[in-house]
Parts: structure tokens; C-alpha cells; sequence
């Protein structure tokens, strides 16, 4: 049942009401309204593409809306401006980075308001970093805050965007999935900030896909669908699967079906992969049809070793095998020639051609089986495209920068999955993709490994490591501390070896 802002006792820090936001042919808000109370950690939930981070760029002064009111303790206010909302105390937290990749990490949390040294016109650079390191501190994580921002890996960045939008001193702040990189580790030391923040009377949206977590730290939810408000209620007064039903209107099973394939030969064999402060001997085989997990915390180096597989970066020492076959990648484009692909963690930077169609992004990286005498077949292009379109469920017509993060994403799958890729690599494959369309990710994936694909799956989800991998792998500083066989896996074990094993 939905609570009308005339039953709270105290004046919401925030109301937003009968929000509506047309798109050509999408209605992306519909009449949506939003209530949140001071220091209140307020879940906002729906599938992807319900209309989220529509209305918290709304908040945040990001896009106009056409029509709806906005109030902040109870006056009306006009959000025309990312920095009209600042100024009103909304700092956001996108869900697509908003950092400049080229300066310091300090230099991106004070961006527009560094602290002026007694020169004028000149940063006083010594208290910006001092600062900055506070901030990182209080987050719990290790990041060098004079690092340039590009040199960080996704799961940091995010970490210093976090750091950016707590270091104002925000009234709301909206975080639009904010976990979705993060593991075990950072999670929680994102969740004691909240919770402090909370006690200092801050109010915050989160938006996840990740349910147990709106359990752990929400205090209301406000679940959306196709653009409408369906419910707002206690957190404690819900179950996930009442959730799940508001969320996508019918019942769900979201349980990962995982179905073990027979085991192949050997596919790809790595040996003793070096790569200078990065890659400490690594050393693994991943076999036709199997699902090899790889976990670790942050910084572990399960990134880095699938960029030196794909030829993404150059390895010091350390040998690569496919079907027994030395191999020397020297670039991405030799390992796909090769049969080797990589779904990226980040689909800003590497996945997607961001102004082109849905259709031709998906076709991209296997044009040749769609081209006779070097003409696309537009036909079976089509086709091609549709059918992974349908099977996990992608909602749009038009090109994928308008497309909602999880739709992205699914169409991030689309483009590797459609190539005959002989072994796939998944770094974070779920990634913000919403619990329906998750299943049909694993689906798909268990397709695959029946096909005779070898796959990779890096995952800091540890229910989906456990629930999906054959084998797992975990990793800690760049080395292999463990090896787990499915039967055997627990999150505990998986987090001792992860933390080398203290
Ligand atoms: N700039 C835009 N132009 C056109 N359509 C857009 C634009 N931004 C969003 N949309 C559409 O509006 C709808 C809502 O998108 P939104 O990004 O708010 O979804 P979401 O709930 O945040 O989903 P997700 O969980 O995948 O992040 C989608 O259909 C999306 O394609
Ligand atoms: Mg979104």
C-alpha cells in the first residue's frame, strides 16, 4: 500500500510528484512519485529499463522533465541544473561514471570546487590531496588519490565516485547502482558509510539489482515498472519474491539453473603469466564445456588476466595454448581471429559503439558470416540481431546510448555471443541486468558450455560464482591462491583464499 506524504509525522526531505518524461517513442515516467524521509536509506527497484535513472537525473538536474513537482523539506524547488541540484544538496552517484579520466583522483572528487591556496587564482594542492585521502579512508579502500582516474580499474573508479558524492556535504545523495562493481569487501565498508550517513540525518536513494542488499541496508522501497509507480512499503514487510512479483507482475523463478556440460579436452592453457606488479605466475585450464569461475576482491588481478589472454595488454612472461597450440596474442583483434572473446565489465569503454543501432552493435564483431564478397546480408543481420534481442528480452528501437544500463549490457552479450568464439571470457557478465533477464544470461551461458565453449566467468557475485562455475579459481594480488571444485565452494572459503588466506 502506498503511504501518502500527509501520513509521515515529519516533512520528507524529499517528495516528488507525478513525474512524467516523454523520449521520442518511449514514455520513460509515467505520473511517478517518490517520497523520501530524512535519513532514510529509500530502495528504488524495477527491472531494466523501468525508468530509474530517468527520474533520478531528474533529481539531479540532469534531464528537464515535462511535467511533475519537486520539493525538498517541503518547499518547492526548480532543478534546471546539474549544479542547481548541487546547490540544493543532491549529489548523485551515476550509474555510468561521470569522472575525468585524465586528472588525479583527487582532483576529480574537489572537480569545480578545489581549495584555494592563499595566491589567488592557484589550488592548494597539498590540502586537495590530504583531503582526498580522507575521504578514500573513511571508504575504507586503497586507491592512490594523485593516480590519474584512467589508470583505475572500474571497481575503483566507482569507489571514487562514491568518495566524490560523500565528500559534499549532500542532503540527498542518490546512488544508482552503486555495488554493481564492487566485491565482498568494498560492499560492506559502502554499507557503514551509509549507515553513518544515515545517522547524520542524510537521506539516500539506492538503486541495485542485487536484492539481498535492499534487505541489508534499505529502509523503504519504491518499486517502478514500465515507466509507473506500482508500491512503496517497509522493506520489512516484504519478501524477495513479493518484490520480484512487483517488479516484473507475475511469478519468477530466479534460483540459477546451472546445467554441468560434459568436459571437454583442454581448450585454452595458460602458463605462468607475468606481467610486472601485475600478474604473479598465473596458471590455469579451462576445458571444452566447462564454466571456470574466477573470484577475488578487487585489484586481484582477474581483470588483467583476461586483457593479457584477449591481447589487451602485453605480458612480461607466461604462455598461452588453445587446443594445444602456443599461440602469441599480440591484440585483441589477433585473439577474436583466434576464436577467443571478451565481455568487458565496462561497456562505456570497450563494449559498445554507443551511436550505432542495437542490430549493428550486436552483429559488429562477426560481420564476416553475415557478409558475402564483403556485403553485409542485411536480412540475416536483422534476423541475427532479433533473435538475441527477443531471447533476452531488450527493450528499444533505437540506438544504444539511449538504451537503459542493463539493456546495454544484454546487447554487450548479444554482440559475443553471436560470434563463433571458441572460448568466452565474461568479466562481470551480470553487471547490473535486472533478476529476470539474469536468468536468461545463465541460460544462455549453460547453451554455450553444451555447445563445447570454454568460458571464463569472472564474478564477484558470489552466489552466481558458486551457483554457475564448474571450477573456481580465486585470486589474491595477482596470484592463484585456491582452487575450489563446485561441490566444495562456500563464500567463506572462497573469501579466506581472496584475502590470501589470512
Ligand atoms: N536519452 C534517452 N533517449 C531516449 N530514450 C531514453 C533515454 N534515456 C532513457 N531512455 C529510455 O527510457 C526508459 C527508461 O530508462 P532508464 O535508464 O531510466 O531505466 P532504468 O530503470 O534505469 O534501467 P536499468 O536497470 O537498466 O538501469 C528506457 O526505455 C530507455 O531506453
Ligand atoms: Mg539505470
Amino acid at each position: 500500500m502506498a503511504i501518502a506524504p500527509t501520513a509521515f509525522s515529519v516533512i520528507p526531505a524529499l517528495c516528488m510528484t507525478n513525474i512524467r518524461k516523454e523520449f521520442p517513442g518511449v514514455l520513460a515516467l509515467d505520473n511517478v512519485s517518490l517520497t523520501v524521509l530524512p535519513g532514510e536509506v529509500h530502495a528504488l527497484l524495477g527491472e531494466n529499463g523501468a525508468g530509474k535513472s530517468t527520474l533520478m537525473k531528474i533529481l539531479a538536474g540532469a534531464q528537464p522533465k515535462d511535467t511533475g513537482e519537486i520539493s525538498l523539506y517541503g518547499k518547492s524547488v526548480q532543478i534546471d541544473s546539474p549544479q542547481k541540484a548541487m546547490s540544493l544538496g543532491i549529489s548523485i552517484i551515476y550509474q555510468e561514471f561521470n569522472l575525468v579520466p585524465y586528472l588525479t583522483v583527487g582532483e576529480n572528487i574537489y572537480l569545480g570546487r578545489e581549495p584555494r591556496a592563499a595566491i589567488p587564482g592557484f589550488v592548494d594542492f597539498k590540502k586537495l590531496y590530504t583531503d582526498a585521502q580522507a575521504v578514500m579512508d573513511k571508504l575504507g579502500v586503497k586507491i592512490d588519490v594523485r593516480a590519474p582516474v584512467h589508470t583505475l580499474s572500474v571497481a575503483q573508479q566507482q569507489m571514487v565516485e562514491i568518495g566524490k558524492a560523500t565528500s559534499r556535504q549532500s542532503k540527498i545523495i542518490i546512488m544508482d547502482e552503486p555495488s554493481a562493481t564492487l566485491t565482498h569487501h568494498e560492499l560492506q565498508s559502502l554499507f557503514t558509510l551509509i549507515r553513518q550517513l544515515r545517522g547524520e540525518g542524510v537521506s539516500i536513494v539506492y538503486i541495485s539489482h542485487r536484492l539481498e542488499e535492499v534487505f541489508e541496508v534499505c529502509d523503504r522501497a519504491t518499486i517502478m515498472r514500465d515507466g509507473h509507480w506500482i508500491a512503496t512499503e517497509e522493506v520489512e514487510s516484504l519478501t524477495r519474491e513479493e518484490i520480484i512479483r512487483l517488479m516484473v507482475g507475475r511469478e519468477l523463478k530466479d534460483a540459477i539453473p546451472k546445467v554441468a556440460a560434459p568436459l571437454g579436452e583442454p581448450a585454452l592453457t595458460v602458463k605462468n603469466l607475468c606481467r610486472t606488479g601485475v600478474l604473479d605466475n598465473v596458471s590455469f585450464t579451462v576445458r571444452k564445456g566447462e564454466v571456470l569461475g574466477i573470484a577475488g576482491l578487487v585489484g586481484a588481478g582477474r581483470t588483467e588476466t583476461a586483457r593479457a589472454i584477449f591481447g589487451a595488454d602485453p605480458i612480461t612472461s607466461g604462455t598461452i595454448e588453445l587446443f594445444g597450440k602456443a599461440l602469441r596474442i599480440r591484440s585483441p583483434q589477433e585473439a577474436i581471429r583466434n576464436g577467443i572473446g571478451l565481455v568487458t565489465e565496462d561497456r562505456k569503454q570497450q563494449g559498445l559503439v554507443l551511436g550505432m543501432a542495437v542490430r549493428e552493435n550486436t552483429t559488429l564483431a562477426n560481420l564476416q558470416s553475415l557478409s558475402t564478397m564483403g556485403f553485409v546480408r542485411h536480412g540475416e543481420e536483422k534476423r541475427v540481431a532479433e533473435k538475441y534481442r527477443t531471447s533476452l528480452s531488450i527493450k528499444t528501437p533505437t540506438v544504444v546510448q539511449n538504451l537503459s544500463g542493463g539493456n546495454q549490457q544484454k546487447v554487450v552479450l548479444a554482440k559475443w555471443l553471436f560470434t563463433d568464439a571458441k572460448v568466452l571470457i565474461f568479466d562481470e557478465p551480470t553487471r547490473g541486468i535486472d533478476v529476470g533477464a539474469k536468468s536468461e544470461i545463465y541460460k544462455l551461458m549453460n547453451e554455450l558450455a553444451a555447445q563445447g565453449v570454454a568460458i571464463i566467468m569472472i564474478s564477484s557475485e558470489l552466489p552466481e560464482v558458486i551457483g554457475m562455475s564448474d571450477r573456481i579459481l580465486v585470486m589474491h594480488e595477482g596470484r592463484i591462491t585456491g582452487e575450489l571444485l563446485r561441490e566444495e565452494a562456500t563464500q567463506e572459503k572462497i573469501m579466506d583464499l581472496a584475502t590470501g588466506g589470512e
